[in-house]
């Protein structure tokens, strides 16, 4: 495409223009509270192969359907008692669920897989456009495949801006890191596919049943359940180094050719190459800096980039799971 993509304000004009688009089955960069997604009509196997081909994906590695309420679920899957339970009480927000897909989800939105990954996403724009499009939309993270997510609209455009025309600004994603998803098909069995900001714990207490993480199932099991969960994804150019632990005295000596990148403020004087996530290692405000910091490290021409990965459950899994695979080659 030989123009930029435009950015575009969520203003009332510009969001009924974008949903007229999407039935038209364009598809469009939206802003969702995780990370900026890229969103085309989920019912329209055109529409999902534009998706594919704009981020240079696989058509093996299935997308995520977001919906505006949760009476749109079961236009979309067959839905359990344990999967409404867990819709009253994360949605909207950053939880996905596989389930059963119905008729009017094309294999192409699936990879082929009678299940689907349906989302409710709590981004007030992103929902508005849902709502006004009248479709549901499949929206995979709005990065070329295998590169760190999108969070902000600036973001969208560095690295898929000559392959789509529209970028909705909704401001830096509040989260940070895309959506837990758990696997219902089984709901006696749910199952962890992917740790985010709502935590195993907590699906377990609202469904009273303890939840699996993937990592205890067998491998070609895991291959089956989840094909894109494979491991080099969020990858950014530049080598990176994970860390149980980063000392800064470590660092004081070490190669001013590479990065180290901190949760939070390590003790001492102020070195170039020294970052940090977060002042006083908070862990939300860790999640939603983690991309752009991994973004602009990537475009700093350091040899390698070395990060502390954080301690802890909840959401430190999460960042944890992201910096493990975007250091996986
Ligand atoms: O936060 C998020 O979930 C973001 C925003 C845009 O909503 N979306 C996102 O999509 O992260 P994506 O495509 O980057 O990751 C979706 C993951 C993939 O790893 C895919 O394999 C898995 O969901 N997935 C989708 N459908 C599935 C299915 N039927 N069974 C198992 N895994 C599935
Ligand atoms: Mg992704």
């Amino acid at each position: 495409m030989a123009s930029p993509a435009k950015i575009l304000r969520g203003t009332a004009a510009n969001l009924s223009r974008l949903a007229r688009l999407l039935r038209e089955g364009e598809i469009v960069a939206v802003p969702t509270e995780t990370v900026y997604g890229l969103a085309g009509d989920a019912t329209s196997a055109a529409a999902c192969r534009k998706i594919f081909a704009a981020k240079g994906r696989p058509s093996s590695d299935p997308l995520i359907v977001h919906i505006a309420s949760i009476r749109e679920l079961s236009r979309v899957a067959h839905p359990n008692a344990a999967a409404l339970r867990l819709a009253r009480a994360f949605w909207p927000g950053p939880l996905t669920m596989i389930l059963p897909k119905t008729e009017v989800i094309p294999g192409a939105a699936t990879a082929n897989l009678p299940s689907v990954a349906v989302r409710m996403p709590s981004h007030p724009l992103f929902r508005r456009l849902i709502r006004l499009s009248g479709v549901p939309l499949a929206a995979p993270s709005a990065n070329p495949f295998g590169y760190v997510s999108p969070t902000t609209a600036a973001h969208v455009l560095k690295s898929l801006g000559r392959k789509i025309r529209h970028i909705l600004d909704g401001g830096p994603s509040r989260i940070g890191v895309e959506s837990t998803i758990v696997d219902l098909r089984d709901p006696g069995h749910p199952v962890l596919l992917r740790p985010g900001a709502i935590t195993r714990s907590q699906l377990s207490r609202a469904l009273g049943t303890p939840v699996a993480a993937i990592r205890s199932r067998k491998s070609s099991r895991r291959a089956q359940v989840a094909p894109g969960q494979m491991a080099r994804h969020y990858s950014p150019r530049t080598p990176v180094m994970l860390h149980a632990r980063l000392s800064r005295s470590a660092v004081a000596g070490a190669d001013p050719r590479d990065a180290w990148l901190f949760v939070s403020r390590p003790k001492g004087a102020a070195l170039p190459n020294v970052f940090w996530l977060d002042a006083k290692g908070d862990l939300r405000r860790v999640s939603r800096r983690l991309f752009a910091a991994l973004r602009e490290l990537d475009e700093g021409g350091y040899r390698a980039i070395h990060v502390e990965r954080p301690k802890g459950a909840g959401l430190a899994e999460a960042i944890s799971d992201r910096l493990t695979r975007a250091a996986s080659r």
